[in-house]
Order: C-alpha cells, then structure tokens, then sequence
C-alpha cells in the first residue's frame, strides 16, 4: 500500500503577498482567489471553484492579487479562445508562479506552435491505437489483481490502494522502466505535484531530473525498443534532442499522466459511491459506462492550466499585457451553465460536447484515449466485483488545489458476504 499519511496534512499556500491592482483592471474584476489555497469541502473541488467564479453577474475574466497577481478565464468560451491562441497565449510557462515552472522544459508542452507538433509527433508514437490496447491489456490484468486484493476486507483507501497504481504502472511499461523503481518513482511524482513548499518542489523537480538522466544514459550505452531509445534516436529539425529536452519530454510523460488519471479516478469513485441510482444503471447496462465517463469527465474537471501573455492584446473585453499570467481551472468550463443545462447533473442522457478537462488547441492531451481506457477499466471491473460501496461515515474529505486538484484520501467501505 502506498504511504498517503503525508497527504493528511493541509498544504499550506505559498506565502506571496498579495500584489496591488494594475490600472488596466477593472475593480469589478477583482476577486481574492488563491488556486493553491482552495478549501472544498465534502470533496466538492469543482462546486467549490464554479460558486467562486460563476457568481451572478461575474465578468468572464477574472483577476486576482494572489500568487503574483494574474488574470482567470472564468468561462468555457474565453478557456477555448486562450487555448487557441498561442501567438497572444503562450504555454512557454505554465505555473502562475513563475520559479513553479518545469525544469527542464516540458516538451512538447511547453513549446509554442509550430515548433511544438515535432516534438508532440515524437510521443504521440507511444500513443497509438495498438499500443493503448497493449497498455490497457495490461492495466485490466492488473486492476482486476488490485480489487480481488481488497474486496474481503470491506474496505479501502481508494486513491492509495486502487487509484495510484494504475498509471504508474502504465508509465513504467510504456518506457520499460525495471518494476523495483517504482516506489522511488511514485515519491519523487508525489512531492512534484503536492506542491508542499517552493524548495520542497524545486527539490523534487532535481531528483526526478537526476532520475531520467540517468535512464537516459543507461539508454545510450544500452539502446533497446523502448520509448527513450527511440526518442534518444530521434532527429528534431536534423539534429538529435540535447539531454535536457530528452528530459523534460520523459518527466512530462510521466507526470502528466500520473496524478491526472488516479485524480480522475478519485472524483470518479467519490461520486459512484454516492450515487446509487447510476451505479445501478451501469450494473445492468455496462454499455452505458462508456458515456458516463464522458460525462463524469465533463464534470469532475481537475486541471488548472496557465499562460504567459506574450503580446498586448483583449481578451473578453479587457486589456491584457504582455508579460502577464492567465489561469484557465478547467472545472469552470465543465460546470458554466453558459454551456451546459444543469452543469451539476452527471446525465447520461447530455448529448457529448467538445470540453476543457483534457484542454483544448494544439496541446490538447495527446494521453486522453489512453486515460479513457483506464478509466473505463476501473469502473467496467470495479462495480461487477464491489456493487454497492459508500465513503466511510464520518469520513473529511480533503482536496489539494494547485496544478491539478485531487482529493488527497478516499476510504471506501463495502459488506462482505
Ligand atoms: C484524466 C487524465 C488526464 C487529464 C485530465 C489530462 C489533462 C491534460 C490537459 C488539460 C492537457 C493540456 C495542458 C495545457 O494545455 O496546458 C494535457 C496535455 C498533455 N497530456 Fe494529459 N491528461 C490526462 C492524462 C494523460 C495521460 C494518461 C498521458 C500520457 C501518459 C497524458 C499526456 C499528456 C501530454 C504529453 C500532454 C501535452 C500535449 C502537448 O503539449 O501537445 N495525459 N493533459
């Protein structure tokens, strides 16, 4: 079982004064909104975010003084036009804090079209239709070993018994990383994304780095047909990648499709276990499971994803400078009622809608087919083995709030017959 103790403990917000409204911000704009600080209650991170920014006659375009001070996209419209306009909105930093950025670089995350589809090609390699099926071969094999583990005791800690192993083990397959690194490997991700101080970050950040280094060079001397050695082989623009973009590219691969997936995951579980009725609906018809992914995934949006402006420009109506930040916290495009009737309603009936929660543009998730075969599997094995589940009375659901939101523990219970 992986240690989740730790993540007991509230994360406390970095400690950035809050800066004085420019001139060129509307006092109506202002909000005090810290993405680092949000307090949701009952699990209810993307409710939380929606009554924050969706309050009646709100503009959509929010600024705060929190974290540097920064502009927030408070609408599925003004999200989507950000996202498709990387000559005004550039993904070159994408933390509100500026020390909070990747280093190195995440490619091709972090590089601006049309640089960006070389690099984005080069993984998208590790992304094909037949290597999902190989991956989710294995992920079902292994979700399936996970929940016939657990399912005499009655109970679990969904996120640290179930949620965390899925992807990580994904990752290590699609780079044929040795099973034995894999607790290092979940540590290092753990204090990455938790965000627990600025040092503690920056300090993770070096290790994980000090890590795909020396992956790579063991690749170098050793070149195999795994995914490092090709991208170590690859040519960009005729020239083989410096080490350092070798590394952002592994460390972005990693990360992005670690903590997002057992997140989703934890959203999802927490609203099966309260939600009888769809339960039922998808034990007789598991057919359906397949839209309420969608849908959940329509509606439990974690990411919260930044841009530097890089050239004075408007944007809803203001007027934005070069040099600024914006914060696009997709759960307020999921939930804008601008976009969607009753946007709090997980409905199977909602006909599919193009959404922010895997983003949007040219750096729309290039893992989502893969993140939606995981989780398919875990509601397709989880509900015929463990039907009727509930969050464990009594139990104080906590959700961390930065980069990507997740509810820090999930502990489930069930009757055992
Ligand atoms: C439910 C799970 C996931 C969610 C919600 C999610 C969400 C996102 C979002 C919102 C972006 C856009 C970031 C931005 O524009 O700033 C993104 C990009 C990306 N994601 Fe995912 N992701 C998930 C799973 C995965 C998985 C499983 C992988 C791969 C193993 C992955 C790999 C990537 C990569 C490589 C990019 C960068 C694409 C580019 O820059 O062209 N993601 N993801």
């Amino acid at each position: 079982m992986i240690d989740n103790n730790k993540k007991k403990v509230r994360i406390m917000a970095f400690a950035i004064p809050p800066v004085p409204r420019p001139e060129h911000v509307s006092p109506e704009q202002v909000i005090d909104f810290d993405i680092y600080a949000l307090q949701a209650e009952n699990g209810e991170y993307q409710t939380l975010i929606s009554r924050l920014l969706h309050a009646r006659d709100a503009p959509n375009l929010l600024w705060t003084p929190q974290n540097g001070g920064h502009w927030i996209a408070s609408r599925a419209a003004v999200m989507e036009e950000v996202l498709e306009s990387p000559e005004r909105f550039s993904s070159r930093q994408i933390s509100v804090i500026g020390p909070m950025n990747p280093s190195p670089p995440f490619a091709p995350l972090q590089i601006d079209p049309p640089d960006h589809n070389q690099y984005r090609k080069l993984l998208g390699l590790a992304m094909s239709p037949k290597s999902i099926e190989v991956l989710g071969a294995n992920a079902r094999v292994l979700a399936i070993e996970l929940i016939e583990g657990f399912k005499k005791r009655g109970e679990c800690e969904f996120i640290g018994d179930f949620a965390a192993h899925l992807p990580i083990a994904i990752f290590m397959s699609m780079v044929n990383l040795p099973a034995e690194d894999r607790p290092e490997l979940l540590r290092i991700s753990e204090l990455l994304v938790r965000n627990e101080s600025l040092v503690a970050t920056l300090q993770a950040n070096q290790q994980l780095s000090a890590y795909t280094m020396q992956k790579i060079a063991e690749r170098r001397a050793n070149p195999g047909d795994d995914l490092i050695s090709h991208l170590i082989r690859a040519q960009v623009g005729g020239a083989p990648m410096t080490d350092h973009t070798l590394i952002g590219m592994i460390n972005l691969l990693l990360l992005a499709g670690l903590d997002t997936v057992a997140s989703m995951m934890g959203f999802f579980a927490c609203h099966l276990a309260q939600d009888v009725e769809l339960r039922q609906q998808l034990i007789v018809d598991p057919r359906l499971i397949r839209g309420a992914v969608e849908e959940m995934l329509r509606r439990f949006p974690i990411t919260n994803l930044a841009r530097l402006v890089v050239a004075d420009c408007t944007l809803a109506g203001s007027v934005l400078k070069a040099g600024e930040m914006i914060l696009l916290p997709t759960a307020a495009a999921g939930l804008d009622e601008q976009r969607y009737d009753n946007p709090q309603d997980v409905d199977l009936q909602r006909k599919p809608c193009i959404n922010a929660t895997f983003g949007g543009g040219a750096h729309r998730c290039l893992g989502a087919m893969l993140a939606r075969v995981e989780l398919n599997i875990f509601i397709e094995e989880w509900l015929p083995r463990i039907p009727d589940f509930q969050i464990r009375p009594g139990t104080e659901l906590h959700v961390h709030s930065g980069s990507v939101a997740a509810i820090c523990q999930l502990p489930l219970v069930w009757g055992v017959t």
